[in-house]
């Protein structure tokens, strides 16, 4: 026979039942204030697995999809309000400009959405430098968009993933980051999309913004700018790849001692409509390559001076004469992000002077 519960605890059950409503509605209410941000998860470490939890080389990268991403790191529901999207599973050597075109258009979709405030990419490290500059370039839109790496993999003693998603998805959805272009998140520091590189093939400090400088800090769950970029990004680039199903074809040569005209003229030869020629020092042209550069430049190929030695601007008519030439200096792009650059450029105009333009522009 069962006997009916005291009232006083009836009553008390019943306040319980009240006060978690309440907390569940309160954490509803505060939840719904979040922001939306989208994760559109690419690959590479970050994503990666490795067969102990000391393998910090060796490892497989993009193995792990973007829910288990989300799951490993529950505070970031106490950040924002996040969805996930897997867009590709790739190890970021083999990121594409048809990967680029696919991811841009992607991105400037759903930041067309009111529903959408921001944008986290995660992506492999070997070049979310390069991605990071082409949708700096290409995205219409002054929402945050945050790329966000890991030099460890999620199996690793001290990952560095999950503390880099977290603040990723913490910038993304943070007001600050507003307007300020396409960034970069990794170990605490935020980079302009520009300038960022990475310095390291695998400590934790890799990234970095030598001598112009990172824009700030990510710290107790705060974002701390002290720089903006000063050149033009996002909606003020004359980029639009919205129509766009691929990119002119533009390669990169790479200068040394005892260089010769061999890779120049392949590149040529496999129809690349702008080379960039990664020089030694301020850009310098080796004198046995000039005449294949005179001859490429006479097709039509436009040549941009870059430099392999990292820091610094390459000035115009310095090293060579670049407007006898018709050249384009790079100014202090590197040559994977010159090689960017005048991708997008070539889709606007073949004009050099119209091209160099751009380079001090962007
Ligand atoms: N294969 C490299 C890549 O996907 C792994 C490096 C990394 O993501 O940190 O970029």
């Amino acid at each position: 026979m069962s006997h009916p519960l005291p009232a006083r605890l009836l009553q008390t059950l019943f306040a319980c039942a009240m006060l978690l409503t309440s907390a569940a509605q309160a954490a509803a209410a505060s939840a719904d204030k979040l922001a939306h941000v989208t994760i559109l998860a690419t690959g590479g470490t970050i994503a990666g697995s490795g067969a102990t939890s000391t393998t910090t080389v060796g490892y497989t990268a993009a193995t792990v999809g973007v829910d288990r991403l989300i799951q490993a790191v529950p505070e970031l529901a106490k950040v924002a309000q996040v969805k996930g999207e897997q867009v590709f599973q790739i190890a970021s050597e083999n990121m594409s400009n048809e990967h680029w075109l696919t991811l841009a258009k992607r991105v400037n979709t759903l930041l067309a959405q009111p529903d959408v405030d921001g944008i986290v990419i995660t992506h492999g490290t070997d070049t979310l430098e390069e991605t990071a500059y082409f949708l700096d370039l290409v995205v219409k839109s002054k929402k945050p968009v945050v790329l966000v790496g890991a030099m460890r993999p999620g199996t690793a003693l001290s990952a560095d993933g999950p503390i880099n998603l977290y603040n990723a998805v913490l910038l993304a959805a943070s007001e600050e980051a507003i307007g300020k272009g396409v960034l970069v998140a990794l170990n605490d520091q935020i980079h302009a999309a520009r300038d960022v590189t990475k310095t390291n093939t695998s400590t934790l400090d890799s990234f970095k913004t030598p001598e112009l400088g990172m824009l700030g800090y990510i710290q107790g769950n705060k974002p701390y700018f002290y720089h903006v970029s000063a050149r033009k990004h996002t909606v003020d680039t004359e980029f639009d790849i919205s129509k766009l199903d691929a990119l002119p074809q533009v390669d990169i040569v790479y200068g040394y001692a005892n260089m010769g005209p061999a890779a120049l003229n392949a590149v040529v030869a496999s129809g690349a409509k702008g080379v960039i020629h990664a020089g030694v020092g301020d850009g310098s042209l080796a004198g046995k390559v000039v005449p294949s550069l005179k001859a490429a430049r006479q097709q039509g190929v436009l040549i941009v001076r870059a430099s392999r030695v990292g820091q610094g601007i390459v000035a115009r008519n310095g090293e060579a004469n670049d407007d006898e030439l018709d050249f384009v200096a790079a100014d202090t792009l590197n040559p994977q992000k010159a090689r960017i650059l005048l991708m997008l450029a070539l889709t606007r105009s073949t004009d050099s002077k119209e091209i160099q333009r751009m380079f001090y522009r962007y």
